[in-house]
């Protein structure tokens, strides 16, 4: 078989695409909640309603925990701990939305 142009333009398409698709998955680096007893009460609070052994196959498929009940608890502590964030950091709230809980 011989690759002709389109072919090319078809090989240059999906490199772009993978390099795109690398490019994101490797920002999502931030670090995780640190799964410790100083950040259980997040934990807590966001899988207060997790569905138990016995929950239906439904119940756990359409389970979101409570990340918006879980970062209540997260500025006023690490205020008060002087937990420092970094130069630059994007502010505010919604901490979950970067920072991920551990499984
Ligand atoms: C009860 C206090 C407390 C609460 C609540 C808390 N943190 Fe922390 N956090 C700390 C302290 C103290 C540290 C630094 C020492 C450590 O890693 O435990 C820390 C460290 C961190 C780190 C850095 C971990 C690392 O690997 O360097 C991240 C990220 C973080 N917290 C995110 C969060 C988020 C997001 C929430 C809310 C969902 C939260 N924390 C809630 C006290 C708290
Ligand atoms: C828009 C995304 C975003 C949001 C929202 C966000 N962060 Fe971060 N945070 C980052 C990034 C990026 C870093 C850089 C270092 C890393 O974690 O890889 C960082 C770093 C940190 C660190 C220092 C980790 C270390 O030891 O290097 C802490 C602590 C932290 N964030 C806590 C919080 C808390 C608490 C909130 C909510 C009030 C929050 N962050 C909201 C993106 C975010």
């Amino acid at each position: 078989m011989k690759i002709d142009k389109r072919d090319w333009m078809f090989i240059a398409i999906i490199v772009v695409v993978l390099g795109i698709f690398i490019g994101i998955s490797g920002k999502e680096k931030t670090k995780t909640v640190p799964n410790n007893p100083m950040h259980k009460i997040s934990y807590d609070a966001a899988f207060k309603n997790a569905p138990g052994p016995d929950a239906s196959i439904f119940q756990r498929a359409f389970y979101k925990p409570d990340k918006k009940g879980a970062e209540v608890y997260c500025e006023p502590c690490h205020k008060e701990m002087n937990v420092p964030f970094p130069p630059g950091h994007p502010a505010k709230n919604r901490c979950m939305f970067c920072h991920k809980f551990k499984r």
